[in-house]
């Protein structure tokens, strides 16, 4: 097993290039069971989770082909890869494959819509809470499925197909929106979804779908009206920025110092998160190119956040946000609405030297002057990188353990610091 030896106290200067997002590429990759025709997806990133996806699309009879490198390709640049989804030869999804990645539980909603059936593993619980899939149950059965449960298994039937209807989620939730536009795609008639998930990743699979000649208005508001259409056809799409990515790498810079461009992306797709960092004292720039984080000289402020449903402080920085303010002058307060166990970082920031004390759903930290290098363990991905922040501002030497959980979603992510002049190396098992 890998891990990941840091040397902190490097300030970073220069260009990181923000790859495609895994929580756009994901539900995307899971669209093309809809078609029977060729989905070409631009800009995927290089991940463990996509690798995942694939094996698991290939088990239903999705077959990919992966473009090779263009000259004048970006020297991190997304893969191009086509899916195809001519025969799906396999309508369950076995415990095996939903049980490493939850997005996989996804597939339900397509496999309906296409075959009439669907079997899918009910993927348990994960490190950062019970997350039950109760709500992309309930969409489904809104939309016509009968919906029963046997031996840890989803089995979901519409052997006329699916029909539209009215969906209100109870709670924001992104997974039963992208069930509901994927059901709701090619079903018989109308559907409206109330509540449903404003996040950026749900308006790029509602374009996508549109490509795929799908009528969806208001994706990206709390509104969504699908007017079903017999059947979707082949498209060309390309996976939009990673904003938890780059709101990381803000947030690296912040704490390390220095002068980082986020190449790629749009300010609008992580506003919270740049405005937070901002009022903890780093400068935050929109240029053309991306977003120019800087803090040069001056110390941190403490800043407190509640996560929340976009535009709100996402759950997937909170982690890494908790590591900068480790270093704050003053005690911060960090809440979390959306998991309740996504804390698990908490213990092994404690271990670099942190003090934070847990109220709750709210982190209460008290910033220190310094933190130490140890060796320390990730525990799931977003809390896996935000050992990383913090060992950039440590003293001394951090290795961190368990890099597969990073793997799962930062791609080159030891190159992108390296490159700014973060001492950072992954050692193999034995090296
Ligand atoms: N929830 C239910 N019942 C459901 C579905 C959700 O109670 O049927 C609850 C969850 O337990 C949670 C809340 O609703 O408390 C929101 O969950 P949501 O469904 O929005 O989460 P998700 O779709 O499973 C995606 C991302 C997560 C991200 C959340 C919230 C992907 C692949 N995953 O998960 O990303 O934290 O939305 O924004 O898109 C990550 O990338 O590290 C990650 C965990």
């Amino acid at each position: 097993m890998d891990r990941i030896r840091i040397i902190g106290g490097q300030k970073l200067n220069g260009v990181i290039p923000v790859s495609g997002a895994k929580n756009a590429a994901l539900p995307l990759m899971i669209a093309s069971l809809l078609t029977r025709e060729t989905l070409t997806l631009d800009n995927v990133p290089r991940l463990n989770d996509v690798g995942l996806l694939i094996r698991i699309l290939t088990n239903h009879g999705v077959d990919h082909m992966i473009a090779g490198k263009r000259p004048g390709d970006r020297p991190i640049a997304g893969q191009t890869i086509d899916f195809n989804a001519k025969n799906i030869v396999d309508t369950t999804a076995p415990y095996e494959l939903v049980s490493r990645m939850r997005a996989s539980f996804w597939v339900l909603a397509p496999i309906v819509a296409r075959m009439g059936e669907a079997k899918v593993s009910l993927p348990g619980g994960c490190a950062i809470g019970t997350r039950p899939v109760d709500y992309l149950l309930m969409a489904m059965e809104r939309l016509g499925a009968k919906i029963e449960i046997e031996n840890g298994y989803a089995v979901a039937t519409a052997p006329k197909g699916l029909r539209g209807g009215e969906i209100t989620f109870p709670k924001v939730t992104v997974g039963g929106t992208h069930t509901a536009l994927m059901g709701a795609a090619t079903a018989h008639g109308s559907t409206l979804i109330r509540n449903a998930a404003c996040e950026p990743e749900v308006r790029d699979l509602a374009d996508c779908l549109n490509k795929m000649g799908a009528k969806i208005r208001g994706a990206g508001t709390p509104e969504i009206e699908i007017e079903g259409v017999g059947s979707l056809h082949g498209a060309r799409h390309t996976v939009l920025p990673d904003r938890i990515e780059a709101g990381t790498y803000a947030m690296c810079a912040a704490m390390a110092g220095g002068d980082v461009l986020l190449d790629g992306v749009d300010a609008g797709l992580l506003q919270a998160g740049l405005d937070a960092i901002e009022s903890a004292g780093a400068k935050v720039t929109s240029e053309r190119d991306g977003v120019r984080i800087t803090r040069n000289g001056s110390g941190l402020a403490p800043v407190d956040v509640t996560t929340a449903p976009f535009p709100g402080f996402p759950t997937d920085l909170q982690a890494q946000f908790m590591a900068l303010m480790t270093r704050a002058d003053g005690v911060s307060r960090i809440t979390e609405t959306i998991f309740e166990n996504r804390f698990m970082h908490v213990q092994e920031l404690a271990r670099l030297g942190a003090h934070i004390r847990l109220d709750g759903e709210t982190a209460i930290v008290d910033g220190v002057k310094a933190l130490k290098g140890a060796p320390v363990m990730a525990t799931d991905l977003r809390a896996s990188v935000s050992l990383v922040i913090a060992a950039l501002a440590a003293e001394g030497e951090t290795t961190v353990r368990r890099v597969y959980h990073l793997d799962r979603g930062f791609e080159q992510l030891e190159q992108k610091l390296r490159a700014c002049g973060a001492q950072v190396e992954r050692i193999s098992e034995g090296g």
